[in-house]
């Protein structure tokens, strides 16, 4: 069965079914990157290309391997190995592509709803990658496959986001997808980057993480964004690493066996302190292993082909 959609371009779009069938089959994948020869034949001939207009290690590694594993052709493009340097315009770039008969483009790109363009004017399936502050629905995916793994299901979890929600794709496609699983969704971070009326999405908002973790199951980090330091959005790191780190003393606030993820890059001695980020309720690194297999879900039911 694929799904009833031609592109991945939000949670906030699909139904809860929809997610179900992409972990499931996610779940029927993950068996592959454990054999001697991490490779099926499920998708030879077809051609998957990588449209990175912004820098990536996991999501743009992630998507290449489960391509290849699937047996899939593909093709890696960046902004400084695109005619875009150029002037050509991102849709003239992806018709180019499609002209070479691609059947599937991840795109990543700084404008929100840049995938959307694409979307709606090729007959390609369109994944996005991460666009602007909007959605990262693959992302968003992993990050469930990696809770319902772990906790055996999401129904009724306490799940705390914490940090940059303002600016954070992740953030808005964890919400939609834990939201629609059935988690109680919170979130932590200071005023200035908790988007104003986000409770409309059926989340609570704490400014205290003490308070938000308290009873935690699950705590989702957010990256903190560097780049916008010195935009008025916090005093200093030291202050937010006081204030929003996540060191050992406020894990054991949270239930026994809380799981602590984070979409990564991560800001070690910032979000989170090396002994949280490498210890025992860390699956940091298990979120990118799981990544590989959802990914590979994704490619196989756009494909359209059977099994
Ligand atoms: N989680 C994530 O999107 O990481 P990258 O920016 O390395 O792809």
């Amino acid at each position: 069965m694929g799904l009833k959609r031609k592109d991945i371009l939000a949670i906030a779009e699909m139904e809860k079914e929809e997610i179900e069938l992409i972990l499931q089959t996610a779940e029927s994948f993950k068996e592959v990157s454990t054999r001697e020869i991490k490779k099926v034949p499920t998708l030879r001939g077809k051609t998957v290309v990588n449209l990175f207009f912004e820098p990536s290690t996991r999501t743009r590694t992630s998507f290449e391997l489960a391509a290849k594993r699937l047996s899939a052709d593909v093709i890696n493009i960046s902004t400084s190995s695109s005619s875009v340097v150029k002037g050509e315009t991102l849709l003239d770039t992806a018709r180019n592509i499609e002209a070479m008969q691609s059947d599937i483009i991840i795109l990543r790109h700084a404008s929100s709803g840049a995938p959307y363009i694409l979307a709606r004017a090729l007959r390609s399936a369109v994944i996005n990658a991460g666009d602007g502050s909007h959605e990262h629905p693959s992302q968003g995916l992993l990050d469930l496959y990696t809770i319902k793994e772990k906790k055996g299901g999401i129904q009724g979890l306490k799940v705390v986001i914490v940090g940059d929600v303002l600016h954070s794709r992740v953030a808005r496609s964890d919400i939609h997808g834990l939201k629609k699983l059935g988690a109680e969704v919170h979130l932590a971070g200071p005023p200035t980057m908790i988007p104003l009326g986000i409770e409309q999405w059926g989340v609570k908002v704490h400014y205290r993480l003490e308070e938000a973790i308290a009873g935690a199951d699950v705590i989702i980090l957010l990256r903190l964004q560097l780049e916008r330091q010195g935009k008025g959005y916090l005093p200093t790191l030291r202050e937010y690493a006081q204030l929003y780190g996540l060191n050992s003393k406020r894990v054991a606030l949270a239930n026994n066996g809380v799981l602590v993820m984070h979409p990564g890059p991560i800001n070690r001695g910032v979000e989170v302190t090396p002994e949280v980020a490498d210890g025992l309720s860390s699956v940091i690194l298990e979120q990118v292993t799981n990544g590989v297999a959802v990914r590979m879900a994704l490619l196989y039911l756009l494909s359209g082909e059977k099994s």
